[in-house]
């Protein structure tokens, strides 16, 4: 009978100390598009709506539960504590306090296993039996793994780990991925019966196959073709890394495709998993896109691109080597090319940012163009403003930043330094070459 509606816990492995990234930090906190590895389990834990997360931690645990806190304010997460690393089993184990009281299913995923995707859990909860269900897998290198034994009847009977398996049980290609969903009931009475009598001397998560099938309760089992495996690759070191990076990045861009969104150049083009585009705008090659940003409709975002934290309007046209970080660009903007926009900048509708132009703290209004090679920091220019070539705003005068009001329709001219506090009125002409003090 499938129990997928029954309420579901969700017991994430994360004790591990990863030593093959060869790190100072926990391999947990590497992250995969910007996000801590550890954040992808948990995220999929509240999205298949677990009630109970309860991350067994170890390695750096204080910092490991930090982050999670930081990142999940709101998720109803628990952390237990395994000081000793004493084999899956006896990870899952120290979940057993925590989940007393718990009786639905509960999901056991490793927290080093970004990839897994919602669609995946599903099939797994569906599969669930009175014990247990698992997730197997074929892949191209499948040395270290644990193998599936079925009975004659083809039902799951046990799983060998590879350092204890015999030469012909090596041979065998249906591999434990190591992602389980199991009854609380039957997951802690089972653990109890655990020994360390194998090659590693460790308690075995994955002796509970045997056991479900000593209860003529046998094990439900997801079988993944090589194609699908790739969501189970897990992060040892640096070149797993590098391959889940590019799995999630991947996904990310294929969606946006999907949502209409033109990218010219998949593999060249890098956008975190919170940043929203409309559609019809178009990324050309080597754009990179991230944090909480949304861009509108229409826009194109030109090559070498790198746009952080920013709003960006409907029809907005980014030319290539832009840098654009906590920024706000209003409808039918011109940035760039080589524009740099600095945190609070914010142009409103119809504004030009030319070649070389960095602003900070400056507010271009509607209509405004600052067409070549200036700095504007700490400013406001009016509504259809002309700020000519090489204008600069001396904003620091080594002790105080102060502010430059421009006001609208002015005419600054080419080369004109502004030496802040400075105030240039409504449609004023200022010649080139102008040192404004007052
Ligand atoms: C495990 C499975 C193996 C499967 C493989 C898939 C067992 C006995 N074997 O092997 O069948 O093919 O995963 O990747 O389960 N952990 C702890 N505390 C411990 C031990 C492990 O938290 O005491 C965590 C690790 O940090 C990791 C996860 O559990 O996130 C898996 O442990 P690992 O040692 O990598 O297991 P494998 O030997 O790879
Ligand atoms: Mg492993």
């Amino acid at each position: 009978m499938s129990s997928s509606k029954r309420t579901v816990a969700a017991v994430i492995l994360a004790a591990g100390r990863g030593s093959r990234m060869r790190s100072k930090k926990s391999k947990l906190l590497h992250t995969v598009t910007g996000r801590p590895i550890i954040s992808y389990p948990v995220q999929l834990a509240i999205d298949v709506g677990a009630q109970r997360i309860v991350i067994v931690v170890g390695h750096q645990r204080d910092e490991v539960e930090a982050i999670l806190r930081r990142d999940f304010p709101k998720a109803p997460l628990e952390f237990v504590v395994q000081s000793e690393q004493r084999g899956t089993g006896h990870a899952v184990s120290c979940a057993r306090n925590a989940l007393e009281d718990f009786d639905g299913d509960v999901l056991i995923l490793s927290g080093d296993v970004p990839c897994l995707t919602n669609a995946l859990l599903a099939r797994l909860l569906e599969r669930q039996t009175q014990t247990l269900s698992l997730v197997t897998m074929k892949v191209a290198l499948p040395n270290q793994y644990g193998r599936l034994l079925r009975d004659d009847e083809g039902r799951a009977k046990c799983i060998v780990e590879y350092r204890d398996a015999t030469p012909e049980q090596r041979e065998l290609e249906e591999l434990n991925a190591g992602i389980y969903c199991a009854s609380a009931r039957f997951l802690f009475d089972s653990l109890k019966k655990l020994t360390p009598d194998n090659a590693q001397g460790e308690f075995y998560l994955t002796d509970l196959v045997q056991i479900a099938h000593e209860q003529k309760e046998p094990a439900g089992v997801v079988t993944l073709s090589l194609d699908e495996s790739v969501v189970t690759l897990g992060v040892n070191d640096r070149q797993d890394l590098a391959k889940v990076e590019e799995i999630i990045r991947a996904r990310v861009v294929n969606e946006l495709m999907l949502g209409g969104v033109t990218v010219r150049s998949p593999k060249r083009t890098i956008v975190g998993s919170s940043v929203t585009i409309g559609e019809d705008s178009v990324l050309e090659a080597d754009v990179t896109i991230r944090g909480h940003t949304h861009i509108g409709a229409d826009v194109t975002v030109g090559q070498g691109s790198v746009i952080e934290n920013s709003q960006i309007g409907d029809g907005v046209s980014i030319l290539p080597y832009c840098h654009i970080a906590n920024a706000i660009i209003g409808a039918g903007c011109s940035v760039g090319p080589f524009a740099r926009l600095r945190e609070g900048s914010v142009l409103r509708e119809n504004v030009k940012v030319g070649n070389f132009v960095e602003t900070k703290k400056t507010t271009l209004k509607a209509g405004a163009k600052a067409s070549h090679l200036s700095y504007l920091g700490d400013a406001t220019v009016g509504e259809k403003a002309n700020i000519g070539a090489g204008t600069i705003t001396c904003n620091y005068d080594g002790y105080k930043k102060s502010k430059t009001v421009i006001g609208p329709g002015a005419f600054i001219g080419s080369d004109t330094q502004l030496v802040a506090p400075v105030e240039v009125g409504a449609g004023a002409v200022v010649g080139a070459g102008t040192t404004v003090t007052q």
